[in-house]
């Protein structure tokens, strides 16, 4: 029972996406296939969700873009999924629907850690120049040099 609730309070506590990948109904003769990543999750009744928005892959000259909110959190072994249904935007006079799981929960990249990567702040107006780029890290090898040393 504590592990279950250790186990909650991870998932709800850090941010996390995920990819999905399919292919949408045929209309019109074709379809498309798609890939994406959503983004963090955001709180909604029953757990959480997650925004979406993608291009689908040209198919007969053409692309669809879709976009919309995820269903909430589906407990699977490992994790979780979600699942992705709706209906692309009208291109080429036509639209096509998708309905899809997502892939496991994963670790945001490029999520923003607050002050620990100060250095990439952008500084306020003046634009300092760079900083003196740090002095490499003397080597761990032994060299006769580095023993003459005192
Ligand atoms: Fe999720
Ligand atoms: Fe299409």
């Amino acid at each position: 029972m504590e592990e279950k609730n250790e186990v909650t309070a991870r998932e709800a506590g850090g941010q996390h996406v995920h990819d999905y990948f399919g292919r949408t109904s045929v209309d019109r003769g074709h379809f498309h296939t798609f890939t994406g990543s959503t983004n963090v999750q955001t709180v909604v009744v029953g757990g959480h969700a997650h925004e979406y928005a993608n291009v689908t892959r040209v198919a007969e000259n053409h692309v669809h873009r879709m976009h919309g909110v995820s269903s909430v959190q589906m407990p699977v072994m490992m994790g979780h999924v979600h699942r992705l249904q709706g209906t692309t935007t009208v291109d080429d006079n036509h639209s096509h629907v998708y309905d899809v799981y997502t892939g496991l929960q994963r670790v945001p990249r490029n999520v923003r850690r607050g002050r620990f990567f100060g250095p990439f702040r952008l500084k306020a107006e003046g634009a300092e120049p760079p900083e003196e780029p740090r002095p490499r890290r003397k080597s761990r090898v032994r060299t006769p040099e580095a023993d003459e040393k005192p």
